[in-house]
């Protein structure tokens, strides 16, 4: 598919920074197993700010990096499966946050958990390209500490809080982008939050706080045979080799997860992008935060060749090949 312009980057995270040892206070776990087993070192947990809040605050930073008015976008669509609320959307929530209610524009949020980033692209690049729009703004963001079990220690450690925004355009003059999504539907409950019960007075069903439960196994292993399948298969289409490749910017749940990747696909493992050790896994928000924060050390330059891959709960898992 022709490809875009991206305009402009933007990623928020709250101000509270909590390091393993901080979290082993009231988590029965240490600094060295959590270190050992993923390779965090500390995550942001929100104490004030919910996802919206940290939406808002990254599309901001992406239009002032793109300098343009919020008035110009025909479409904001927000990946998160820890909104707010059931409703209304965040991305209603960042709209009337930017003070651009008085622009007709379309506003909605994607459930595709840690792969949301990447099919919210992949949907609005479909938009664009199909000429219902012109220019989107694109968010992940999630405040999973919301939903964690800290009695689980298997998994409460794994999380965090945070956003990322991407503004994308039209444009005649790119080359093409290629993307991939696949899913199989998780029959197996690896990767859940509890269900909100129907109506518990009439069925008798306990209300509960829809809290994240994963088997981390299964997980691990679901997460490098779908990594591996989407990046071949994005490298297939753009009949690239791994060699052409500046930059593989994954879903940043575990580096032993990426090791075993690069290990099986035979490529350095410094070909990731990774910033997991500061604010562990914040699902569809951890490939847009990175995104940003390369551009903001300058080592994402423009032209360069890049691989997004994401994988997570559905199960679902995808990539994109963007010349950025
Ligand atoms: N601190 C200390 N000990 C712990 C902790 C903890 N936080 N968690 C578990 N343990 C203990 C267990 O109780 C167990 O003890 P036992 O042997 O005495 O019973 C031991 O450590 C080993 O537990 P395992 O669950 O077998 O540990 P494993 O080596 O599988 O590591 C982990 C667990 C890190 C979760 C790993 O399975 C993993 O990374 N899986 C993938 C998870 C993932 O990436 N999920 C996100 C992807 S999708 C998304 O983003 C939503």
């Amino acid at each position: 598919m022709r490809g875009l312009k991206i305009l402009g980057y933007g990623l928020a995270h709250p101000d509270n920074l909590v390091t393993n040892d901080e979290l082993s206070k009231f988590v029965d776990t240490s600094d060295s197993w959590i270190q050992e087993r993923t390779g965090i070192k500390s995550r942001y947990i929100s104490t004030h700010e919910n996802t919206s809040d940290l939406a808002i605050r990254a599309a901001k930073e992406a239009l002032l990096d793109a300098n343009m008015d919020g008035h110009e976008l025909d479409a904001i669509i927000v990946a998160t499966f820890s909104a707010d609320g059931q409703m209304p959307s965040t991305a209603g929530l960042v709209q009337a946050g930017l003070g651009i209610n008085d622009k007709q524009l379309m506003a909605y949020d994607i459930n595709g958990a840690c792969t949301g980033f990447v099919l919210t692209l992949q949907t609005a690049h479909a938009l664009i390209n199909s000429g219902m729009i012109k220019t989107a703004l694109i968010i992940g963001a999630e405040t999973l500490s919301k939903i964690l079990d800290y009695s689980d220690r298997g998994t409460c450690v794994l999380f965090g809080d945070g956003a990322g925004a991407m503004i994308i355009q039209k444009d005649d003059d790119a080359s093409d982008w290629y993307h991939y999504a696949n899913s199989k539907g998780d029959e197996e409950g690896v990767l859940t939050t509890d269900k909100i019960p129907l109506n518990s007075s009439l069925t008798n069903q306990s209300a509960n706080f829809g809290y994240l439960r994963m088997k981390g196994q299964p997980v691990f292993r679901f997460a490098v045979s779908a990594m591996e399948d989407a990046i071949q298969n994005v490298l297939n289409q753009a009949q690239l080799s791994l060699d052409d490749i500046d930059w593989i910017v994954p879903h940043q749940a575990n580096l032993r997860i990426l090791s075993h990747v690069a290990k099986k696909m035979k490529f350095e493992e410094s070909k990731f992008y990774t910033n997991l050790q500061e604010y562990g896994n914040t699902s569809s928000a951890t490939i847009p935060i990175a995104l940003a924060e390369m551009k903001q050390k300058e080592i994402l330059k423009k032209g360069q060749k890049v691989i997004l891959v994401g994988f997570g709960a559905g199960l679902a898992w995808g990539a994109s090949y963007l010349e950025v």
